[in-house]
């Protein structure tokens, strides 16, 4: 449940200096979205009712972003990175005014999920004046190694602080914490950077809780997926994995049939209905929304797609931004359809191109058809109606308009509109000489014959 009072303060300003990238770490996509709208949603599906960022590398390109995709978090800019709790007092503002418990993840832990956060927050009524996420690990490397004594959370030793025995340590920290209300900015003008890298670490705040007497608590999380930490590219794709393997099993929990799922890669907002038949090496990018009863069959790559039920998409079909398909249309191989409604029924199963285009119900477009709907300046429609019968090799200049039940000649040039139930041809038309093939041919044979050799 969502608790109004909760605030969650991301911390996503670090310079991602191991990816070696160009780009903000946090923009870093998993899923076909930032790695920051990741953690944001789990965030807010966890519980947080309030949510505030700390950005500073790439700080235009994040918050900018952030306008966009959360334009209810309050934005904080880091402008030097001097570590996690100098971070996190970049947001004082968010912390003072605010009297219910604090939640800070880091943007670059991006696989946490909901239930998980819930539960971390639920540590704090059950008597925690901190909670903390934690994992156990056989690749402890890189992570801050948790000091348990007696049950509780007595501190936490950043790697590259932490001697021999200190490493040897499984039990990590996620980096996700809960405060009690009012607690996190007292702690956090404590901490200070005496450490191997100078830096403020928010993870002192434990040992300095402690010291006060205070209760911090680690809640181990049983799957260690979750709190993988995005800090290089190999990161990058080890979470990227995870995120497929997850969305593989809730699409066939959901009723889909995914015939080799390794060979499936999802978006977060893809949506699978009931008896969807996905085969081999099919992509789903962003904003794909697929109805019960589909085949995708392989090969296929959607994106910004809508597809009803009964439809069959592939082998090696495109569906582009703004594809909008009907009950039982197909659509087959090396088909490439944007921006365009298909309508019930209708068929374009050939080497095709539709694009900002509408076509009517029932409607068969045959081989190498092309809706010519860009100039080189503007784009423009071509709106084909129902039960048209579209020759192959059609080529359609928009914007032109074919009517209710029309035909196309095979190879036709359609430049102007046509009426319903008209036939158009817009071709040369054919012509036959007699004999001419093979008096051609017996002239070249004759003339190859006459050359001298070599
Ligand atoms: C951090 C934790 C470590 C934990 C690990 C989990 C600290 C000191 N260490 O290490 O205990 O096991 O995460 O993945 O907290 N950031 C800022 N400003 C800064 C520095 C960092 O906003 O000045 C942000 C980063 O953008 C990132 C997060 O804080 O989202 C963590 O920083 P990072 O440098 O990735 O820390 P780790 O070395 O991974
Ligand atoms: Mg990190």
């Amino acid at each position: 449940m969502t608790d109004p009072s909760c605030l969650a303060v991301v911390l996503a300003a670090g310079e991602g200096t191991r990816m070696k990238s160009d780009q903000p770490k946090v923009m870093h996509p998993i899923g076909g979205r930032p790695l920051i709208d990741a953690v944001l949603d789990s965030a807010r599906a966890g519980g947080a009712g309030r949510l505030a960022v700390v950005i500073g590398a790439g700080a235009d390109k994040v918050r900018a972003h952030l306008a966009k995709a959360a334009p209810d978090a309050r934005v904080f800019e880091q402008r030097e990175r001097l570590g996690t709790a100098h971070a996190a007092l970049s947001a004082r503002q968010a912390l003072t005014g605010h009297a219910g418990p604090v939640l800070v993840l880091f943007g670059d832990t991006p696989l946490v999920r909901p239930a998980t956060i819930a539960a971390l927050i639920g540590r704090l009524g059950a008597g925690a004046d901190i909670a903390l996420l934690g994992f156990a690990t056989d690749a402890p490397t890189g992570y801050g190694r948790l000091i348990v004594e007696d049950g509780r959370l007595v501190a936490i030793v950043e790697e590259k602080d932490a001697d021999a025995a200190t490493k040897a340590i499984r039990l990590c920290n996620s980096g996700i914490m809960a405060f009690r209300p009012g607690l996190l900015p007292d702690l956090l003008d404590a901490i200070g950077n005496a450490n191997a890298k100078g830096e403020y670490y928010l993870t002192d705040a434990i040992a300095i809780a402690t010291a006060r007497g205070l209760r911090a608590e680690a809640l181990i999380g049983d799957d260690e997926s979750e709190f993988v930490g995005v800090n290089d590219r190999a990161q990058l794709a080890a979470a990227e994995a995870i995120f497929q393997r997850r969305a593989r099993d809730e699409a066939m929990a959901a009723g889909a049939t995914l015939v080799a799922p390794e060979t499936v890669f999802f978006s977060h907002d893809t949506r699978l209905g009931r008896d969807v038949i996905v085969e081999p090496n099919v992509v789903f990018a962003p904003g794909v929304e697929v109805a019960s009863g589909v085949t995708i069959r392989a090969f296929s790559h959607l994106e910004g797609a809508r597809v009803a039920s009964g439809a069959i998409v592939g082998p090696y079909a495109r569906l582009r931004p703004g594809a909008d398909l009907a009950e039982n249309v197909h659509v087959g191989n090396f088909v490439e359809i944007k921006n365009a409604r298909v309508d019930r029924g209708a068929k374009v199963n050939h080497l095709t191109y539709i694009g900002d285009a509408s076509i009517g119900a029932r409607t068969n477009v045959g081989a190498g058809t092309i809706t010519c709907n860009y100039d080189g300046v503007f784009k423009h429609k071509t709106t084909i109606g129902a039960d048209v019968f579209v020759g192959s090799n059609t080529v359609m200049v928009a914007p032109v308009r074919i009517g209710d039940n029309a035909l196309t000649a095979a190879g036709s040039v359609i430049t102007t509109d046509v009426p319903d139930d008209a036939l158009v041809f817009g071709r040369a038309r054919q012509e036959v000489k007699e004999g001419r093939g093979a008096a051609i041919k017996a002239a070249l044979v004759a003339r190859k014959a006459a050359k001298p050799a070599g």
